[in-house]
């Protein structure tokens, strides 16, 4: 068996909202194991994002805990977060009048990199999404698809261990779509352990060593693909999507 990168324990969190709490994510355990990539589909507002927003210092979780390679992310999170990339992507979340090089070695420095490290790791991070030679590029000029790459770029910015992606490839086009699909498989042979969300099956049934079914804030199913088949009572050479559509009615949330 390969090493533990992350193991998430009981996570909670809630929302307060006036004199009501809302459960988001109610007691989710799991793990992520280096080169293994697990995603988590469920329906909109199942917890997915708030969930990813916890075990990565973006949100404090209400109970649970999250080991990150051997680090206690509640009370060492800066030290926890370094190991961490963590990709939220969309339109917004860089300087539009900086170049792409000069965005990255910000953020960089927000992850605390050494300068000594930064301009290496600016480099390797710009090669790998494969912005290098528009890396002196404002970020305002990029297309939807070179600036998802560049959201990856900055999570790998402080070279992590451990890749979260949130919908990577939602709202981008097929060629875009395919991109970043190379991209996620390039990390995984390298070894890096990834924690993505996507409402694409065909992301999932392309990138997915491990799924969890998400609904309601709860895992309602883990596992690999032929075991979710099972778990939907349908064929093995079912679609994925006809597959998650026999389980998707269970997902909803019911509070
Ligand atoms: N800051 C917040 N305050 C109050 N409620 C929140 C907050 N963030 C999320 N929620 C609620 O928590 C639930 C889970 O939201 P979350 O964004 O985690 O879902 P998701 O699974 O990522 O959905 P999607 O597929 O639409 O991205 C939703 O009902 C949402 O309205
Ligand atoms: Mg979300």
């Amino acid at each position: 068996m390969t090493n533990i990168l992350l193991e998430a324990k009981n996570i909670k969190r809630d929302f307060k909202d006036k004199d009501r709490v809302f459960h988001a994510v109610k007691d989710i355990s799991f793990d992520l194991h280096e080169g293994e990539v697990i995603s988590f589909i469920g329906p909109n507002g199942a917890g997915k994002t708030t969930l990813l927003k916890s075990i990565s210092n973006y949100l404090v979780p209400t109970s649970g805990n999250i080991e990150v390679m051997g680090i206690n992310l509640l009370k060492q999170p800066r030290k926890a977060r370094r190991k961490m990339g963590v990709v939220f992507g969309g339109d917004r979340g860089f300087y539009n009048n900086a170049t792409a090089r000069e965005n990255l070695r910000f953020f960089g420095r927000l992850l605390d990199v050494k300068e000594k490290e930064l301009k290496q790791n600016v480099e390797e991070a710009l090669e790998t999404v494969e912005l290098a030679n528009v890396g002196d590029k404002k970020a305002g000029t990029f297309s939807k698809g070179m600036l998802q790459r560049l959201h990856i770029a900055r999570g790998l910015v402080n070279n992590p261990k451990i890749l979260m992606l949130d919908e990577p490839t939602a709202g981008l086009d097929v060629e875009a779509v395919y991109e970043i699909r190379a991209l996620v498989k390039k990390l995984k042979q390298q070894g890096h352990g990834i924690i993505l969300t996507s409402h694409d099956m065909a992301d999932i049934e392309n990138l997915t060593d491990r799924i969890f079914l998400i609904g309601g804030g709860e895992i309602h199913f883990s596992g690999d693909i032929g075991a979710l088949k099972k778990f939907a009572k349908v064929d093995q050479d079912e679609s994925l999507e006809k597959t998650y559509l026999q389980v998707a009615d269970q997902l909803k949330r019911r509070d």
